[in-house]
């Protein structure tokens, strides 16, 4: 079967290079975003979506045809995966291919945070150096610290084995401990962060996970505490956060993503005690690449074999009649 003239729906923005490889095959459609739901003759013979973004259950009921959503991203909380369930529609996301840059970018962030290395360099590129002397020391330091990952899947533990070359203790907390790890297990998040001082944050944003860094888990986490999120903003109470940040209920936080994002609280970025990133954990030109381009090749490996590379727990579909 010639997959030329299957069409695939991209709904807002999206990565270039899963447009162009996405064109070599297919004909792609794109709108401006899932919301509202367009409403077309073309909408009736869309087989797949290409998405970094939403996919609310009301755009998969618009969308007769469709089989498969590949989501450009591993985490894929902005696509309705129960409602795809259900219908046997295939979701598919990014694994693997942003594993090392991801847990580059936490560390670098753990060490911006707990090291104010960014200050320290508007104190260089503002003159203040030779100006007035040399940047403060930074209260705290990575030095005897114990560090508490919260998630431990292939970022947690690629994390975790970077910080094992830093020297610090290591522990986690999961819904059920790992097989074979030396790193100690904590059946609780509350538990986990009474017994760390560092808490990195890397659980896909889910119903389950929802604001569980909460005014409990920040205040057992400590004076010295410092909180690191590389996972999702809708993980932390963000205003949980801002008080315990500016009460010394915690010493520090550092974060690539926020409850609602690009909009981050105007309080937050008065703080002088975070480290702040634009959700750019994944985002090197070498590894958007990757994902665009396992983003095209599940939609093409779809069409062609019946199976995604990479589909999502939730929907582990083979294609009918393939
Ligand atoms: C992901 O893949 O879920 C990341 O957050 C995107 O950078």
């Amino acid at each position: 079967m010639s997959a030329t003239r299957i069409r695939v729906l991209v709904p807002g923005k999206i990565n270039q290079r899963v447009i162009d490889r996405l064109a070599e095959r297919f004909e792609v459609v794109r709108i401006e975003s899932a919301d509202p739901v367009p409403v077309s003759a073309q909408m009736q013979d869309v087989r797949a979506i290409a998405v970094s973004g939403r996919v609310p259950a009301a755009l998969m009921d618009a969308l007769p045809q469709l089989e498969i959503i590949a989501n450009f991203g591993v985490g894929y909380d902005g696509v309705e995966v129960g409602h795809a369930a259900a219908k046997g529609i295939t979701v598919s996301n990014t694994p693997d291919v942003l594993t090392e840059e991801v847990a580059d970018t936490a560390i670098g962030l753990l060490l911006n945070t707990l090291r104010q290395l960014p200050q320290a360099e508007q104190w260089l590129r503002r003159g203040r150096w030779s100006r007035e002397g040399a940047f403060p020391l930074s209260p705290l330091s990575l030095r005897g610290r114990t560090v508490g990952l919260y998630g431990l899947g292939r970022i947690g533990l690629a994390i975790a084995k970077r910080l094992e070359a830093f020297g610090v203790s290591i522990a986690y907390h999961t819904r059920s401990p790992r097989e074979g790890l030396a790193y100690a297990y904590h059946p609780t998040l509350a538990g986990l962060a009474a017994a760390v001082d560092t808490l990195v944050v890397i659980v896909p944003g889910t119903e389950v996970t929802q604001r569980t860094v909460n005014d409990e888990v920040l205040s057992a986490l400590g004076s010295n505490g410092v909180l690191i999120n590389v996972g999702r903003g809708s993980t932390v109470d963000e205003p949980a956060l801002i008080k315990a940040l500016r009460t010394g209920v915690i010493a520090g936080a550092g974060l690539d993503v926020f409850e609602n994002e690009p909009q981050v609280p105007e309080a937050l970025m008065a703080l002088p005690n975070v480290s702040l990133l634009p959700h750019v954990a994944s985002a090197s030109v070498a590894t958007r690449n990757a994902m665009a381009d396992l983003v095209a090749d599940n939609i093409a490996a779809w069409f062609e074999t019946g199976k995604a590379l990479t589909p999502v727990p939730e929907t582990p579909f083979t294609r009918r009649g393939a």
